[in-house]
């Protein structure tokens, strides 16, 4: 091959006097924006072509295709995401998102298995993109750790506001319940988006049983 990786980073270190200025958050996401671009989005087109030209070979082998599609449909429903997420690191301000929509219709629930929605009157009417997105996300990665972890069978959301003045965000599952200082990316990532709205994310279990995740975030941050 002609144009290595080594001759590519030489060009890249003889311009080292000027760095990239990833100083501010907007640099930084359009800086994340290009490497999702870059390097998740372009490789997985190139893996889809791949799987697709399998298809073809695979043609009279029906198992082996119809399970192919299915591997072509995952990578493509990834791109999508993908996709998405350059959206709204590069457009954060058009963020439209009903939150109460959303979080009837966009958390999954196995079958057999309940979601239960309830809306304080208190609840604002209307709540910025910006801390809709971060909410569905804390509420959809609670109830995915409720379902897997805690094999809950009924998850309950909760939109209400509290004595503080403090919108409060409540996602129960009525699973095993969870250990007192639980460690993983997912809840670091909830702690990280209920920071980013000013707020705090406190997850601990119940004495009824199963897991109660909380959320405070002042009311000016979400309106
Ligand atoms: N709702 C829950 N019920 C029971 N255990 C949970 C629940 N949520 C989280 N956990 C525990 O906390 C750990 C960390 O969760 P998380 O940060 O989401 O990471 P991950 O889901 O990738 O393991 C999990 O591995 C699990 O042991
Ligand atoms: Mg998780």
């Amino acid at each position: 091959m002609g144009l290595g990786f080594s001759q590519a980073v030489g060009d890249l270190s003889s311009h080292a006097g000027a760095p990239a200025d990833l100083s501010t958050v907007e640099e930084l996401q359009r800086h994340f924006a290009r490497e999702l671009h870059d390097q998740v989005a372009q490789p997985l087109i190139g893996l889809m072509l791949e799987i697709r030209s399998l298809r073809v070979e695979a043609g009279g082998d029906r198992d082996i295709s119809a399970e192919l599609t299915v591997l072509e449909e995952s990578a493509r429903q990834v791109l999508r995401q993908a996709r998405e997420m350059m959206v709204d690191l590069r457009e954060r301000n058009d963020l439209r998102i009903n939150l109460i929509q959303a979080l009837k219709n966009e958390i999954p629930v196995p079958s057999g298995h309940d979601l239960k929605l309830q809306v304080s009157t208190r609840w604002p009417r209307r709540v910025n993109g910006w801390a809709a997105y971060n909410l569905l996300r804390i509420a959809q990665q609670a109830a995915a750790n409720g379902w897997r972890h805690g094999r809950a069978h009924r998850i309950d959301v909760i939109l209400d506001v509290d004595a503080n003045d403090q919108a409060v965000v409540v996602v129960l599952d009525d699973g095993a319940g969870i250990d007192d200082s639980p460690y993983g990316f997912g809840i670091m990532g909830m702690r990280e988006r209920a920071v980013i709205l000013g707020g705090t994310l406190g997850v601990r279990s119940r004495d009824a049983g199963g897991t109660r995740v909380e959320i405070h975030v002042p009311l000016d941050r979400i309106r």
